[in-house]
């Protein structure tokens, strides 16, 4: 069985889509195949891959009947093959709430990928800034959590905040466990993040993982036209930090 890591944090736009698209494609690039899942209604990571109008089925179909199979679509990389989305879109949203009346509800997510998660290396979940049913179910899906986030002060509620609710999951899935933080989108000039970041490295240890991912304006332009960071021109020195990260995430197993 690949190893299922959940990218989670409540708080919005800390660069937790942004982490599973670059992440994936650093591992994939590294040679392993990987699945990356959009469960996030907004569907970003799927439209940061540029395939959200060629998309028939999203993630929401799977969650919601039993019969269907988990919708793959092969994404560009550079490296054939090696990296697959499930996508997702708006259709996600009323999927949450359908799926509060379904019998094992929070183990949807986890049922579906049992079928098809032995092909991958790992599987990256990209969840919403929310702590609802979806986050649940990739929660209970995964073996271990990615936890990126933004060295600001009120960042430290919301890591607090998702270790509260690791701790209810744990109940339904024991092995749950963080891999680690990612300082996403640090910049080191600012007092405030040199501060928080000292902090959390204090706080946290060896949890906070040594590479440091630094706001990059590639990541952003990357991101909103559907290409990866190496794809874009100047997007080397971004990429380089992902593949960092990525033999990092590896060697955390
Ligand atoms: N290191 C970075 N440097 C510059 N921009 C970044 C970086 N990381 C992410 N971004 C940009 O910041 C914005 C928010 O990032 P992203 O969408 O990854 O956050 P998120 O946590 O997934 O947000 P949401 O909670 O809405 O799902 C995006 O426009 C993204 O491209
Ligand atoms: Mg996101």
């Amino acid at each position: 069985m690949a190893g299922i890591i959940a990218v989670a944090n409540q708080k919005g736009g800390v660069g937790k889509t942004a982490t599973t698209a670059n992440l994936g494609t650093a591992l994939s690039r590294l040679g392993h195949r990987i699945l990356i899942v959009d469960m996030d209604p907004q569907g970003n990571l799927t439209a940061s891959f540029g395939v959200q109008d060629r998309v028939e089925q999203t993630v929401a179909d799977a969650l919601l009947d039993r019969k269907i199979d988990l919708p793959v679509v092969p994404v560009r990389n550079g490296l054939d093959g090696c990296l697959d989305l499930v996508p997702a879109n708006a259709t996600l949203a009323a999927c949450e709430s359908s799926l509060a009346n379904k019998l094992g509800r929070e183990f949807r997510l986890r049922d579906v990928l049992q079928s098809c998660g032995d092909r991958y290396r790992i599987v990256l979940i990209d969840t919403p800034p929310s702590l609802g049913l979806l986050t649940v179910n990739s929660l209970v899906a995964a073996s271990r959590v990615i936890v990126p986030t933004e060295a600001r002060f009120f960042s430290l509620q919301g890591l607090q905040g998702l270790e509260e609710t690791i701790t209810e999951v744990q109940y339904l899935n024991p092995t749950l466990k963080i891999m680690g933080i990612i300082l996403s989108k640090l910049d080191r000039r600012l007092r405030e993040e040199q501060t928080v970041a000292n902090y959390l490295r204090e706080h946290w240890g060896e949890l906070i993982f040594s590479t440091e991912i630094g706001t990059n304006s590639k990541i952003l332009e990357a991101a909103s036209s559907g290409v990866a960071v190496n794809d874009v021109p100047g997007g080397g020195k971004a990429a380089e930090l992902y593949a960092e990260l990525a033999r990092e995430v590896l060697a955390r197993g």
